[in-house]
């Protein structure tokens, strides 16, 4: 090829190229046009070729050009190539758009029963008042739940009436706590005096459900015993307990009681929240039974192992589900069982 016609092929080839590499639509389309402008085959490799038949001044002037021409299409593939992946990364996030003013998914969280929110309070303010929290199983031992709390075997709560059985074989004697009594003596055995411990937990009874009774129920048990603790430490535990659970408005009273364990025993009741006192459906006498309580009877303690004459105690035992009826003014205990959701969601957002 003479040098004239290798000018106009390169020339040709430079205006070629640019709408070539602008004319491609995206990055793959660009590739196979690079490679046919700019590689070893292409019409600029062949006017690259030739130069070396050219004579000297010519192949200098036209070895400058082949160069520049190099360069611009160079330069105009990489600028085009930027601009294509641009466009391609746009229109790849346009494809995968996350719509973020959208509203989340709320994962549906659930609140606390009733029972927990109460059960959580009593501890608070009891732990307030300097116990600490102690437990024991639900499936106790007949010496545990009635032996060593000094119920005599004659005692009408020994009878199939009033407790639950478990048939485990090789363990004859096994029932499901009545009381969280148990976790008393539990206690005892596992430590020396001073106690200072509030018990709480599920315990069961053969009871006709009625708007204040059921047969499982919730209990949280107190037990102080230290040297000089009187019924006065008593009375003003519990008053304490009383008002910071339900303000100074109810009115709350203490009437002898009978507990094998404790002497003397004591009942507290609280006026209720719907007759205030008048007696209704509810209560029935305008007083809600509470809990139960007195001064640790001798031989619980000797039963333990604590020498009675140099201790004393007193131990409380409230019923956690009373003290939800009255905290939220519940008209049914049942209802705390039911696991109907419109009553529970009622509960969101207490805690
Ligand atoms: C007792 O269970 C004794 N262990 C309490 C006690 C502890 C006395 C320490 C002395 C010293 P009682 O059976 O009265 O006592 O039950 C205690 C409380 O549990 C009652 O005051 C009442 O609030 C609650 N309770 C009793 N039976 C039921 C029931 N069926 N359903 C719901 N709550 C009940």
């Amino acid at each position: 090829m003479d040098p004239a016609g290798m000018r106009d092929l390169l020339e040709r080839e430079l205006a070629r190229g640019l709408e070539a590499v602008a004319a491609a639509s995206s990055t793959s389309e660009l590739e196979p046009v690079e490679g046919s402008i700019l590689g070893r085959r292409s019409a600029l490799g062949d006017v690259q070729r030739g130069l070396r038949d050219l004579d000297e001044d010519e192949r200098r002037d036209l070895g400058r050009r082949v160069n520049e021409v190099r360069t611009s299409l160079q330069e105009a593939v990489s600028r085009r190539r930027s601009e294509l992946l641009v466009v391609e990364a746009g229109a790849s996030l346009e494809a995968d758009r996350i719509d973020l003013s959208l509203p989340g998914r709320r994962p549906a969280i659930g609140s606390l029963h009733p029972l927990s929110l109460v059960e959580r309070e009593l501890v608070d303010v009891f732990t307030g008042l300097g116990f600490r929290v102690a437990e024991g199983p639900e499936i106790e031992d007949d010496w545990h739940n009635f032996e060593a709390l000094n119920i005599p075997a004659d005692h009408p709560a020994r009878t199939m009436k009033d407790s639950l059985y478990v048939s485990v074989p090789g363990h004859p004697e096994l029932l499901l706590r009545t009381e969280t009594s148990a976790v008393q003596i539990r206690t005892m055995q596992a430590q020396p005096p001073p106690v200072y411990v509030i018990a709480p937990g599920r315990v069961y009874r053969r009871e006709t459900p009625d708007p204040t009774h059921s047969p499982v129920f919730h209990q949280l048990e107190g037990l102080a015993v230290d040297e000089g603790i009187t019924f006065a430490d008593l009375k003003g535990t519990l008053e304490a307990a009383a008002k910071a659970l339900f303000g100074p408005t109810r009115r709350v009273r203490l009437g002898p009681a009978y507990f094998p364990f404790v002497e003397p025993g004591a009942e507290v009741g609280v006026s209720c929240f719907r007759c205030d006192g008048a007696g209704c459906h509810v209560c029935g006498n305008g007083w809600i039974e509470l809990l139960g309580s007195g001064m640790v009877h001798p031989s619980v303690l000797e039963n333990c192992g604590y020498d009675s004459e140099r201790y004393t105690g007193f131990a409380f035992g409230i019923g956690i589900d009373r003290v939800a009826l009255l905290r939220y003014s519940i008209p049914d205990i049942r209802m705390l069982f039911d696991g109907d959701i419109r009553f529970l969601r009622q509960f969101e957002g207490v805690a």
